[in-house]
C-alpha cells in the first residue's frame, strides 16, 4: 500500500508529492515487489500508471472505496497469476483507516458527463448537475 500520503498544504505544488511517488515506486521496483495499491484520487495518480484495481482484475477490500480511488500499479516482476482481494493489515481497520468514513461525500457518477463528481460539486454547462448516481456496476 502507497496511501496515505500527504504533504502539508504550505508545500503544495513543488513537486514533493511526486517525488516521494516515483522514490516509492522505484524503491518498491528493485525490491521486486509486483504490485502497488493505494487509494486517492485518479485525477492524481494516473500520471504515475495508476489505474483503477477493478480493471485490472483485483477486489477493493471494502466498499467504502469507491471504485475509481481503488487503484494499482503493475511492477516489472508483476505476474499474471497475482490477482484476487486486496485484504488490509489489521491496523488500517483499527485506525478507521479505510475508505470514506461519510458515504454521503463520496465521488458520484455523473451518466451525462461520465465522470465521477464530488455532490455539490460544480457541473459543466448543459449538465443536469445534480443528477449523479451510484455508477452502474455499483448497484
Ligand atoms: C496529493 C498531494 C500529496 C500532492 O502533493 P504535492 O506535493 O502538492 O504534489 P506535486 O507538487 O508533485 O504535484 C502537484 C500537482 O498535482 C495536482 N493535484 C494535487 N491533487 C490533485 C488531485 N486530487 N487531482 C488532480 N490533481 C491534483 C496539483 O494541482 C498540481 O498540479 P500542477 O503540477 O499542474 O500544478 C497533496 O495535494 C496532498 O497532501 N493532498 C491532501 C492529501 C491527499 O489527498 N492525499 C492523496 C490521497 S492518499
Amino acid at each position: 500500500m502507497l496511501s496515505p500520503l500527504a504533504v502539508m498544504p504550505e508545500h503544495h505544488k513543488r513537486g514533493i508529492g511526486s517525488a516521494l511517488v516515483r522514490h516509492g515506486l522505484k524503491a518498491l521496483a528493485e525490491r521486486a515487489v509486483p504490485l502497488v495499491f493505494l487509494e486517492g484520487d485518479p485525477g492524481y495518480y494516473s500520471r504515475f500508471g495508476f489505474v483503477p484495481g477493478g480493471d485490472q482484475g483485483f477486489r477493493k477490500p471494502s466498499l467504502r472505496i469507491p471504485d475509481g480511488a481503488f487503484q494499482a500499479i503493475r511492477l516489472p516482476d508483476y505476474e499474471p497469476w497475482m490477482t484476487g482481494t486486496l485484504v488490509y493489515a489489521e491496523p488500517f481497520w483499527r485506525h478507521d483507516a479505510v475508505g470514506l468514513r461519510d458515504p454521503s461525500i463520496a465521488p458520484r457518477w455523473c451518466p451525462c458527463c461520465d465522470v465521477m463528481r464530488r455532490p455539490g460539486g460544480a457541473a459543466p454547462p448543459g449538465c443536469p448537475g445534480g443528477r449523479t448516481s451510484a455508477r452502474p456496476r455499483d448497484r
